[in-house]
C-alpha cells in the first residue's frame, strides 16, 4: 500500500515536469489583450449597474453601487492569478491609492488621458521584487455621468452621503474630459 503510494507519487513529480514545459508562459501581446478585455467586462459592468441605480434611486443610490458593487465586480473579474482595480491621483477611497509606478503613469495619463480617440494605455513587464511580472493600466476620462458625484457642483445630499462614506475624500472638481483615473490589471501566476 505504501509502496503504491510512493511509486503514484513519483510519477506525478515526473509527469509534472513535461507538463509544465507544455504550457509556455503567455506572451506579452496574449496578457495585453487578456487586460483589454477585463478592463472591457469590468468597465462595462460598472457603468451599467451605475446607470441603473442612478435611474431607479438618483445619485444617492448610485453611491451604493460605487462603494459596494464596483469592488463586487471587480472581485468577479479577478482570480488567482489577475486583479483588476481603480486608482487615481486624487481618491475618495483611500484603498485605491496609487503605486509608486501607477502613479508615475497616472501624472503622464494626466496631460493627456485620450491618444486618438482612446483612452491611453500603458503596460509593464518586470522581474523586480515586489512588482507583478505584468501589470497594465487605461485611462478613465471624466464622462458627463461621473460629474454628479465628482464635478465641480454637487447636490447637497450626495454631497453629505459622500462626506459620511468617505471623511478624506479628494475625487471632486472634476471636469468632464479630465482624467479621472485608471484601470489597473496584474497578473501573478502562483509559484506553486
Ligand atoms: C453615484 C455617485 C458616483 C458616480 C455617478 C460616479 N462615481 Fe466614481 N466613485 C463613487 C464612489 C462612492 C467611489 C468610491 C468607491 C470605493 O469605495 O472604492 C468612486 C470611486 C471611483 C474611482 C476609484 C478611485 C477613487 O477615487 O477611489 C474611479 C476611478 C471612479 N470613481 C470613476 C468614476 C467615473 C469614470 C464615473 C463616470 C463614468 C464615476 N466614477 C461616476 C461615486 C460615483
Amino acid at each position: 500500500m505504501a509502496k503504491k503510494t510512493i511509486a503514484a507519487a513519483t510519477l506525478l513529480s515526473i509527469l509534472s515536469i513535461p507538463v509544465m514545459a507544455q504550457s509556455p508562459a503567455p506572451t506579452t501581446d496574449e496578457l495585453v489583450s487578456e487586460a483589454r478585455s477585463k478592463v472591457k467586462a469590468f468597465g462595462g459592468s460598472l457603468k451599467q449597474a451605475l446607470q441603473a441605480a442612478i435611474k431607479e434611486g438618483g445619485l444617492t443610490n448610485g453611491i451604493g453601487v460605487c462603494n459596494t458593487v464596483a469592488p463586487e465586480i471587480a472581485a468577479s473579474n479577478s482570480n488567482e492569478a489577475w486583479t483588476i482595480s481603480r486608482t487615481s491621483l486624487k481618491v475618495r477611497n483611500p484603498d485605491n491609492a496609487p503605486t509608486e509606478w501607477q502613479k508615475l503613469q497616472l501624472l503622464a495619463m494626466d496631460k493627456q488621458p485620450m491618444k486618438n480617440g482612446k483612452p491611453v494605455e500603458v503596460w509593464q513587464v518586470s522581474e523586480a521584487a515586489g512588482q507583478p511580472p505584468f501589470q497594465y493600466m487605461s485611462a478613465i476620462p471624466t464622462q458627463e455621468l461621473c460629474l454628479g458625484c465628482h464635478g465641480k457642483s454637487i447636490d447637497p445630499g450626495v454631497k453629505a452621503k459622500l462626506a459620511e462614506l468617505y471623511p478624506n475624500d479628494q475625487a471632486t472638481g472634476f471636469s468632464a474630459g479630465d482624467l479621472r483615473g485608471a484601470f489597473v490589471v496584474t497578473y501573478q501566476p502562483s509559484t506553486k
